[in-house]
């Protein structure tokens, strides 16, 4: 696909007449930006897969516009179910239902069940109003790379491989949407996101972390993975990516000693400017990358991925990120570094 078109936000109506003729189009959310299709066409649905280069047994994630239309899907939608989509929906959360005939296989990859996700971006929503069908939509990257969150990333990673790429703003959550197995009164969250698992407990008391995310590695782990998506490499820039464990002062300490041009160094805001004031290296600090404040974490999660790609365009060889505590938030963003640094670990 030689040319790809780029679409306004005002030009939402094209965007549909593109779905509707079975094509492929780009869209932005509040989690991160999604490759879509129309969810009740094969042939579309196939060119996703193809456009990703995504293995065949990763199922799609079927965005709706209307709250509602979760009942066109599925047959089975219980009381948490309906707990969660009360409370979460429109928002970054996906529902893992029993799907019914109405989805072709290749969205689910087989499986009996389909993830559904209503998001709140405007945009997204509109698009999908638009289009008058569900959309299926993986994220937006190349399998393997890291997911896309601005529009300067998404061209980047698919221009030349979809139909259309809608322009929208940075993704407000910048990690994708946080998935939940409803098919049982008790909830399992597969992967964890923005709604964090202390947040879904205050509605559903008794939901449980899939085991796979309790543990260490995957590849570590006796248990399956918790969706067939984990098993497989995720979240990769070109650059090395390596987790630092420590206290402030050692992780400080460490920094400057690696600091030098072909390192990247990502760093709270806290932490930035003793950093400056003791390094002797390279006064304009740009292989420094601020995440934000250790005390606000949702910022750090919504630079994650920009940064790991910033880090690839500036030409870093080595990327160094501190580890944070592994709750609320700090428990989703970890679960994407740990994928992302491949088990290379440095403590401190
Ligand atoms: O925020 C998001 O969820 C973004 C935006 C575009 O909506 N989408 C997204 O899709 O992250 P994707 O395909 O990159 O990740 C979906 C994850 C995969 O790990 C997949 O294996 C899992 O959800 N999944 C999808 N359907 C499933 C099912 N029926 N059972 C278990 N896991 C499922
Ligand atoms: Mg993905």
């Amino acid at each position: 696909m030689e040319d790809t078109k780029i679409l306004s936000r005002e030009e939402l109506k094209n965007a549909a007449l593109i779905i509707k003729d079975g094509g492929t189009v780009v869209f932005p959310t509040e989690t991160v930006y999604g490759l879509g299709a129309n969810a009740f066409l094969e042939k579309a649905v196939e060119k996703i897969f193809i456009a990703k280069g995504r293995p065949q047994d990763n199922p799609l994630i079927i965005h709706i516009s209307d709250i509602n239309d979760i009942y066109n899907l599925t047959y089975d939608f219980n009381s948490s179910a309906q707990k969660l989509a009360e409370k979460f929906m429109p928002g970054p959360i996906t529902l893992v239902v029993y799907k019914n005939d109405n989805i072709p296989d290749i969205v689910s990859a087989g499986l009996k069940t389909v993830g559904i996700r209503c998001p709140s971006n405007p945009i997204a929503k509109k698009f999908i109003e638009e289009c008058g069908c569900p959309i299926a939509a993986p994220s937006a990257n190349i399998s393997g790379s890291v997911s896309a969150t601005s529009f300067f990333d998404v061209k980047d990673e698919l221009m030349g491989r979809v139909d259309a790429i809608i322009e929208g703003d940075n993704c407000d959550f910048g990690i994708e949407s946080t998935v939940v197995d409803v098919t049982k009164e008790s909830p399992v969250i597969l992967r964890p996101g923005s709604i964090t698992f202390e947040m879904i407990k205050e509605v559903i008391p008794d939901v449980k972390l899939h085991p796979s995310l309790v543990g260490e590695r995957l590849e570590n782990m006796k248990e399956k993975p918790a969706s067939p998506g984990m098993k497989y490499k995720h979240y990769s820039p070109k650059a090395e990516v390596y987790m630092v464990y420590g206290e402030y002062e050692k992780i400080l300490e460490w920094f400057l000693k690696k600091n030098n041009e072909n390192k990247c160094l990502f760093m709270f805001s806290e932490l930035i400017e003793d950093f400056k004031n003791k390094s002797s290296l390279d006064k304009n600090k740009k292989n420094v990358y601020d995440i934000g404040s250790e005390k606000n974490l949702n910022i750090m999660a919504q630079k994650i991925f920009s940064y790991l790609k910033k880090a690839d365009y500036d030409g870093y060889k080595t990327i160094y990120i501190p580890a944070v505590e592994e709750k609320n938030i700090g428990f989703s963003v970890m679960n994407r570094l740990k994928k992302s640094c491949g088990g290379k670990v440095i403590k401190l």
